[in-house]
């Protein structure tokens, strides 16, 4: 062909041409690396959908919160405290350990203490923990009520953990808080100082502070943002926190028995409580905030507080979640010579088929 050129045309011509040529040539190699280079994305896009069908998501970009609690890095642990259950010392433990073991700490503190927050604020709060991935993972607290993230559209939902405690014990905690304040910040003036009147002389006199109603406080919290759930006494209420306890929450322990939960909970999500339980061992008096002035009750002050239907329902939740507690501990943890310890993994697979040659 170059010879034809060269006999048919004029020497610059025949440069031209030989140029616009190369040009050419180099224009279509340029558009053929950009299909490939199309080409390639479009099938890294094809693997991540199939693949995300049988894995969870990484990384908090989709605002997802991956369900797989090994994945640990876009964990969101939601510990919705009930006020007087001896919760701080427990979220001291995650104050201790979170720059070490490498999560965030968030207080999430409602205007005036209100446990149950509007609709618009249901959403924003959803959405914001959801999507906001610096925070991952995250460890956040705060007395608010339960909060069911699947009904705002949300994907994946956070890890729930809770304490609850004796009903009775509870209320009286709070009662002489409110009095007295405790040893936490003992210089803050509290709502009822001043007032020097006993739980048993509340109850005897028939004081609203210490009335069985008040005792409503830890269905309400596993119930959440429905009406029915602060109706005092309501049996679909009590039901409900059951369903919730066992089905929503990873583990609810008892102010009483704290360690083992603190225990359980380092062998479950260890990503946030590696070294929990040493930390719990060890600092028990510097993590343990005592009400101040609390006094023992008078017998009549219990038996008449047990009379109340109020009581025998906050009651039944309070044993319901005992009984669960301890069904998952003696399941977890052994004890031996006196030390309890969790169990090491006890399952393991076999049989697997087609055998690799
Ligand atoms: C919550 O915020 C209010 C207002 O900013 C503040 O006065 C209060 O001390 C905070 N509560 C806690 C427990 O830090
Ligand atoms: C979540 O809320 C905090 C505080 O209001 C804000 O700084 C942060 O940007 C929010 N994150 C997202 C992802 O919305």
């Amino acid at each position: 062909m170059m010879g034809l050129l060269r006999t048919m045309m004029p020497h610059k011509v025949q440069l031209l041409a030989v140029l616009a040529f190369g040009l050419a040539l180099l224009f279509m190699e340029n558009q053929i690396q950009r299909i490939e280079e199309s080409r390639e994305v479009l099938e890294r896009t094809m693997a991540r959908h199939e693949g995300a069908e049988s894995e969870p998501r990484k990384g908090g970009a989709g605002g997802q919160v991956t369900p797989s609690l090994s994945e640990a890095d876009d964990v969101v642990v939601i510990y919705n405290r009930v006020p007087k259950t001896g919760s701080t010392s427990f979220t001291n433990i995650a104050y201790d350990l979170c720059g070490r073991n490498g999560f965030h700490v968030l207080h999430i503190n409602t205007s005036k203490n209100n446990p149950v927050l509007s609709l618009q604020d249901q959403v924003r709060f959803v959405h914001n923990v959801t999507s906001w991935s610096e925070m991952k993972p995250a460890f956040y607290h705060g007395h608010v009520v339960y909060l069911d993230f699947s009904k705002y559209g949300a994907e994946g939902k956070p890890t729930y953990v809770n304490v609850v405690r004796d009903p009775v014990e509870r209320l009286v905690s709070y009662y002489y808080f409110l009095r007295f304040g405790d040893d936490y910040r003992p210089g803050l003036r509290r709502r009822k100082q001043g007032d020097k009147k006993t739980f048993d002389e509340c109850v005897a006199s028939g004081g609203p502070d210490c009335a069985a109603e008040k005792l409503w406080l830890q269905i309400p919290f596993f119930c959440g943002h429905h009406s029915e759930c602060w109706t005092v006494g309501s049996r679909w209420a009590l039901e409900t926190a059951k369903a919730n306890l066992v089905r929503q929450y990873l583990l609810v322990g008892l102010t009483e028995e704290l360690e083992d939960f603190v225990m359980i909970l380092e062998a479950v999500l260890p990503r946030f409580f590696r070294g929990a339980t040493q930390l719990y061992r060890t600092g028990k008096k510097s993590h343990l905030r005592k009400t101040s002035e609390k006094k023992p009750l008078a017998p009549e002050t219990l038996s008449r507080l047990r009379q109340s239907e109020v009581w025998k329902m906050e009651n039944e939740f309070y044993l319901f979640a005992q009984d669960h507690f301890h069904f998952v501990r003696d399941h977890a943890v052994r004890e031996k010579d006196g030390v309890v310890s969790v169990l090491p993994q006890s399952f393991f697979y076999e049989k697997i088929y087609p055998k690799v040659s």
